[in-house]
């Protein structure tokens, strides 16, 4: 029988989730593993050496679980430490881009949200660059990210607008944030326009990397997470939640979180 390929997912929070649904309706046959270290999350504000710190347990994580690529399914972790975590670890590690390109093929004035050190890298910069003729404005919100873990994990109560800049009219708007997806309808309603976000390129970039070749579904599998066996064995599909989010599997799996990407 043919080894299952094993993928590893890396986000501070449930953001990366967003990017799972991406990769599992790319390749279902993967064996995925997710790292969500929403004990620490949000990251958006904290420092580089913190954020580099908690991006390294959380890949030490996936490596014991034999994963033969990771995803850094958080914006602000690849700004911060991709090329780091590329130095330290030897399976291939794939960060997220904004979708400023495919906003950038289509449309002129582009509205790209992302956290406060996604904002600011120097990787966004160069990503806008590539763009001269476009209008692009790179707004930083420092809540948003933090807001939406904890209306998804604790049902704190969200107010979409309290975060979203108001008064400006973009044609195309870019989520430089993967917790952001799961909002993407509500966005795209309140600036009435199209919304590009960066996880189905993630997954089709991976799995060119890996040389695996996309197979194409007429119809995207449902994502269905099963209960738990146990409550000591949580296996859900080949997905597991590891570190200090295992203690998300349970309610997230019995939330139907996913099936809303
Ligand atoms: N999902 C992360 C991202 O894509 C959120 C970062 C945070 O925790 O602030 O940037």
């Amino acid at each position: 029988m043919q080894k299952k390929i094993r993928i590893g997912l890396f986000d501070s929070g449930v953001g990366g989730l967003t990017v799972l649904c991406a990769c599992r309706r790319v390749l279902p046959q993967a064996e995925y593993f997710y790292y969500g270290d929403n004990f620490h999350a949000p990251y958006g504000s904290r420092s580089k050496e913190e954020i580099e710190a908690f991006v390294t347990e959380g890949l030490e994580a996936l490596k014991r679980h034999k994963v033969d690529a990771a995803v850094l399914a958080c914006n602000t972790a690849t700004a911060v430490c991709a090329e780091a975590m590329r130095k330290k670890f030897s399976f291939p590690i794939l960060g997220m881009e904004p979708a400023v390109k495919p906003a950038a093929e289509k449309y002129r004035d582009i509205l790209v949200l992302a956290t406060p050190r996604t904002a600011e890298s120097e990787r966004l910069r160069e990503l806008v660059g590539r763009f001269p003729d476009r209008r692009i404005t790179v707004c930083a919100l420092p809540g948003l990210a933090g807001a939406i873990e904890a209306h998804l994990t604790k049902g704190t109560p969200l107010t979409l607008s309290d975060h979203l800049p108001a008064g400006i009219f973009p044609q195309a708007v870019v989520l430089g944030c993967t917790h952001y997806t799961f909002f993407r309808r509500e966005i795209s309603a309140f600036y009435n326009c199209e919304v590009f976000d960066g996880g189905e390129g993630t997954a089709r970039r991976l799995f060119s990397l890996l040389k695996i070749g996309r197979r194409d579904h007429p119809k995207p599998p449902d994502i269905h997470f099963q209960p738990p066996p146990s409550s000591k064995n949580f296996s859900f599909g080949g997905v597991i939640f590891l570190g200090k989010a295992r203690k998300m599997n349970k309610k997230l799996f019995y939330s139907n979180v996913c099936s809303i990407i």
